[in-house]
Formats: structure tokens, C-alpha cells, sequence
């Protein structure tokens, strides 16, 4: 196993060892109204979050749990590291580089920011927060952020799966349970549609890309060639197709105990679009368009998702 990714395995199963002791009650805070892994996040970390210096160099991915964030993660890191002259994915990459720290901003221990301002520059930097928790200097700085949304209700599947598989979120008895949960703002990182309508007020800003996890699945190839247009980096037919071939599902899924251990069973899952169909009920679909309906519909973002297509049965 390369040395980079042993170190991330080592401190998940840390993690979720720590996780396995702890009681169901206790895996989840609350901070500001709002629900977190408490395995991975602290009150202390998001107080020393506030002073983290952002800079206009740094590369943002911002995305729901589940969205596809960890699929997004590697394009950006491959397309970070073909400026940069490395070959993506590997041990002089930006991801071996920044791998010494958990994957998502708000992550870890609070001394992290202080490390963080001594990695060089491009830094990625990924995270599940709402835009409002975010420091300030992200958007006083204009970094580029690339917003990753995702159809709702496979959202909700895959977490519910997310949440039955990984010892650091509470377990559920049954989907209804989750369900219930979910739509009613007790599951980690908050509601979904409160998410959805708090980057909606950024979302026209020109330093924000938003891109959805169908669009990436339906076409990854000009999905890429966008985002690196986003980031301002050249591409070449060969290095999109490095890109390309390295982010699909089969290969990061086959690749994955190398870089995620035993974790990667779990994230990669299905990959796919449309699984909810295998488990809302008429009266959930019934209460997810009502929830859509009220906080996201005609809105850009709500357009953007494509609803209709991808959420009614
Ligand atoms: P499913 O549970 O529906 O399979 P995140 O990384 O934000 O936790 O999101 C996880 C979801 O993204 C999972 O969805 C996972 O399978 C999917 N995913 C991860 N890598 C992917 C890829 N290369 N292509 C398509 N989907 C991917």
C-alpha cells in the first residue's frame, strides 16, 4: 500500500474504533443549532475554523454528505496535480501532500489550521459545510469554489446505506426511520434542503461553479474539461482521458482499499442514479416534492437538480 493512503487508512480505523466504543447518543453533537459527527468534529475545531485564513489559490469543494463529494475530490486533486506537472494520483501529488490531515476542512483537531497555513500553494480543500459556516476569508478572498448538488432523494438512499455501514454515524432500524430523521434535520450536517437554499444565495457568484453528481455521470468527460475551464487548467486529450479513466466508479471503486481501506467498501456503493426507487414509499415521495417544493423550487439551484427528471417515479 503507497504510504500516502496508509496513513489516511490508519486514522479512519482509528476513527471508527473509537466510534465502536462510543454509545448511538453520543456520536452526534450539536453546534449552532445543527448536527455533527462528533468522531471527526468539535466545538473547539469550528471556533478555531472562524480565524482560518482562506486564500484566492485555494481550490474549494463544497458538497452535501453523500453528493459524491469523495468522487469530486480525486478529479479536482488529478486536475490540481496536472498543473502542477505531477501525475495525478500519485506519492508528489497534492492528496499524498495534504493527506496528513482528514479530508474535509472541518475534520480534525483544532491545531490543524495552523498546519494547514504552512502547506503550499494550490491547497484542495473540501467540506460539507453551509456557506455560512464557513470562514470568512473564503469568500472575501474569491476562492473558486466547485459546488457539488445531488437529486435528494438519492441523497437520502445513499446516507441511509452511509449511515447503516459506517460505526461513526448512528445506525438505523429501518429506512422509515431514517427517512424520518432526515427530513426533520436530526441526521449529520443538518438538512439537506436548508443546504440547498443557503448556497443557493451564492450560487451566482463567478468564483462558484455548481455542478451536479447526474450531469458528472452522465457525460464525465465534459464534466472535467468544465471544471478544469473553472480552474483555469489547460488539459491536453490524453490528460482529460487520465482524468476520466481514473474517476470512474469500477476504478476508484477497484482501487479503493489502496486509498480508503476497508472504509471504500462503503462509500463506493452502487454509484448510480435513481436507488431511491428501491425504498421511498408514495408518502415519502409525497413529502420530499412538498419539502422541495417549499424551500428549493425555482430557485437556480432547484432547476439545476432537475427534479422532475430525477425524483418523480
Ligand atoms: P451511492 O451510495 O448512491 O452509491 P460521498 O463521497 O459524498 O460520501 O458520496 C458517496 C456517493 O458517491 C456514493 O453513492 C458513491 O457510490 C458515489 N460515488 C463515489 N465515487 C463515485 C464514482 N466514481 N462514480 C459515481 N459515483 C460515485
Amino acid at each position: 500500500m503507497e504510504k500516502s493512503g496508509k496513513t489516511f487508512v490508519n486514522k479512519v480505523e482509528k476513527i471508527l474504533a473509537a466510534a465502536h466504543s462510543m454509545h448511538r447518543d453520543e456520536l452526534l453533537f450539536s453546534y449552532k443549532g445543527i448536527f455533527y459527527p462528533t468522531t471527526v468534529c468539535s466545538p473547539e475545531v469550528f471556533q478555531a475554523l472562524e480565524s482560518f485564513e482562506a486564500r484566492s489559490d485555494d481550490v474549494i469543494l463544497a458538497g452535501y454528505p453523500k453528493t459524491g463529494t469523495n468522487w469530486l475530490s480525486q478529479i479536482l486533486t488529478d486536475l490540481i496535480d496536472i498543473s502542477q506537472k505531477k501525475t495525478p494520483g500519485s506519492e508528489s501529488g497534492v492528496k499524498a501532500e495534504q493527506v496528513k490531515e482528514l479530508p474535509f476542512l472541518e475534520f480534525g483537531d483544532a491545531e490543524k489550521y495552523v498546519r494547514m497555513s504552512k502547506y503550499p500553494s494550490p491547497r484542495f480543500i473540501a467540506t460539507h459545510l453551509r456557506p455560512e459556516n464557513l470562514p470568512k476569508s473564503v469568500f472575501k478572498n474569491k476562492v473558486k469554489i466547485l459546488l457539488l448538488i445531488r437529486n435528494p432523494k438519492d441523497v437520502a438512499t445513499s446516507y441511509y446505506h452511509f449511515s447503516n455501514g459506517l460505526a461513526s454515524l448512528p445506525s438505523y432500524e429501518t429506512w422509515d426511520d431514517f427517512f424520518t430523521d432526515f427530513m426533520t434535520k436530526k441526521t449529520a450536517f443538518g438538512c439537506y434542503f436548508e443546504y440547498l437554499s443557503e448556497w443557493n444565495k451564492y450560487a451566482d457568484q463567478e468564483n462558484i461553479m455548481t455542478i451536479t453528481y447526474e450531469e458528472v455521470k452522465e457525460n464525465p468527460a465534459l464534466a472535467v474539461k468544465t471544471i478544469a475551464a473553472f480552474l483555469g487548467i489547460p488539459l491536453n486529450e490524453e490528460q482529460l482521458q487520465l482524468v476520466v479513466e481514473r474517476c470512474s466508479f469500477q476504478s476508484m471503486k477497484k482501487n479503493s482499499e489502496k486509498t480508503h481501506g476497508k472504509f471504500g467498501n462503503v462509500l463506493f456503493r452502487k454509484g448510480g442514479v435513481s436507488d431511491w426507487k428501491n425504498l421511498f414509499t408514495e408518502d415519502q415521495n409525497e413529502k420530499m416534492d412538498k419539502a422541495f417544493e417549499e424551500h428549493i423550487a425555482g430557485t437556480k439551484l432547484g432547476k439545476k437538480l432537475k427534479y422532475d427528471l430525477y425524483c418523480k417515479a
